[in-house]
């Protein structure tokens, strides 16, 4: 049995023994059990998809809030067309009547999501055993491979790996530390750091989009797998990779609560700790598209860049903003390539420059794995939002090529996305990266 194996099962043991202690059974051991570290379930919690919910109703009842409040709801994506939101088991019934007696339909996308989360585990496990044997053959050192997804722990094994196979082009940056205490890593490939036109790429600032470090540290893979044989667009930039924005968030989210969102810094509120971090940035932060309730899955925090996590990324970058051309964040679900602005409903000067690249990229990802990606401004799609990292990039710094990637899938799934499907939609988000690099190239070529 693998580490990896061995680990997750353990991983499971301990939930059995968790749920038997939360469903009654005595804590015979005394260590302190605190009720944020009892993993959650969804037995039987359904995923639905509410659609023609009229702007005029939404004034009147605002049917996702209502649902979350009131109904054991939870918001997965909301949207100009529709609503994807959970409801526990408890609540079906009463959450069908609310939309019933408000004119309102929801379609069923999933009838058990803790049996989704289970067989997204399962399949991981499976997946990895397959890969460590070609492990074996190939005799290669690292414990990366695109079959699961990855604790924070091996992401960070990888990227000094990537560091110390490449000492001459890579540095590895800790860019501040978490409210728990972890590390906030960043990579750096460059070739010429002075000169170098720079592009910065993210991933998992949402800690239960669990695709998008597996994208981010496939990108990594992607550059450094062929350095050499990369053409010059791409050997010429200056990358910076940050796999994982929210660590404290996504090691939650492995451990105790699958649909996490937010990181985990305290709040004075037991239970509702964390601040949506794509809610902090300093733009537009006291505006639509965020909540002032520290419950709130889009709680926008204190102040402006009032985490850790925001503060040491917005930092980092204002310091390196010379030269910085493009600012690449990827999330899930949706199957969108989208571009400022976020926060309010104005499109930028340079609009249709950003909607032709996020096109050309789209009509590439068609090519290569069959889906159907989108390219579009932010508030026409998501609707208007601040404090995100993507407008605040704009904003403060000035940066030209700025796209938040919606990765798979469009809802069969959502944050669950099984491990088979990884590879093709890291490819996906691959593909952005290049054509994104690509561009840079041709509007700096001399006419
Ligand atoms: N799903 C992302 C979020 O809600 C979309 C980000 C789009 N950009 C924005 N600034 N809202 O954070
Ligand atoms: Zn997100």
């Amino acid at each position: 049995m693998t580490t990896m194996t061995a680990h997750r099962l353990l991983g499971l043991l301990v939930i059995t023994v968790l749920a038997a202690a939360a469903a009654g059974n005595e804590v015979t051991s005394n260590v302190t059990l605190d009720v944020n570290d009892i993993p959650q379930r969804y037995d039987e919690a359904q995923l639905w998809r509410i659609y023609n919910i009229s702007e005029g109703m939404q004034q009147k009842v605002p049917v996702g809030e209502v649902l979350e409040n009131k109904f054991g709801g939870n918001i997965w994506k909301e949207n100009s067309k529709f609503l994807d939101i959970s409801i526990s088991k408890d609540h079906l019934k009463g959450a069908r009547s609310f939309l019933s007696a408000h004119r309102l339909d929801a379609e069923v996308l999933s009838d058990n999501i803790q049996s989704m989360i289970d067989e997204e585990m399962m399949e991981g496990i499976s997946g990895s055993t397959a890969a460590d044997g070609m492990r074996t053959k190939k005799a290669t050192r690292s414990n990366m491979h695109w079959k699961d997804y990855h604790d924070l722990e091996t992401i960070y094994g990888f990227m000094r790996e990537i560091r110390s196979k490449f000492p001459n082009i890579v540095r590895l940056y800790t860019i501040g530390q978490t409210a728990e205490g972890r590390d906030l890593k960043v990579l750096r490939i460059s070739e010429n750091p002075r000169e170098n036109k720079k592009v910065w790429i993210d991933g998992g600032i949402h800690a239960r989009e669990w695709i998008s470090p597996a994208t981010v540290t496939f990108i990594l893979y992607q550059l450094m797998a062929n350095w050499e044989n990369q053409p010059a667009h791409i050997r010429g930039l200056t990358w910076y990779i940050m796999p994982v924005m929210n660590p404290d968030g996504y090691e939650y989210s492995r451990t105790t609560n699958r649909l996490w969102r937010k990181n985990r810094s305290a709040s004075r509120r037991a239970q509702c700790n964390g601040v949506d971090l794509n809610r902090n940035f300093d733009i537009g932060w006291n505006g639509y598209g965020s909540s002032t309730n520290p419950c709130s899955d889009t709680y926008r925090g204190s102040s402006p860049a009032s985490e850790k996590e925001t503060k040491a990324v917005a930092e980092f970058l204002a310091k390196r903003k010379y030269n910085l051309e493009a600012y690449l964040t990827y999330h899930s679900y949706g199957q969108m390539i989208v571009y400022p602005w976020a926060y309010k409903a104005v499109k930028v000067k340079d609009s249709a420059v950003l909607q032709r690249v996020a096109s050309l990229a789209v009509d590439r990802i068609a090519q290569k794995t069959g889906s159907t990606y989108r390219a579009a401004v932010t508030h026409e799609v998501l609707g208007i939002a601040g404090g995100g990292s993507d407008d605040w990039s704009r904003a403060a710094l000035g940066v030209k090529y700025v796209y938040t990637v919606e990765l798979r899938d469009r809802g069969a799934y959502g944050f669950v996305l099984p491990p088979r499907y990884i590879k093709d939609t890291a490819l996906e988000g691959w593909t952005v990266a290049e054509t994104v690099a690509q561009a840079i190239k041709t509007s700096s070529d001399k006419p």
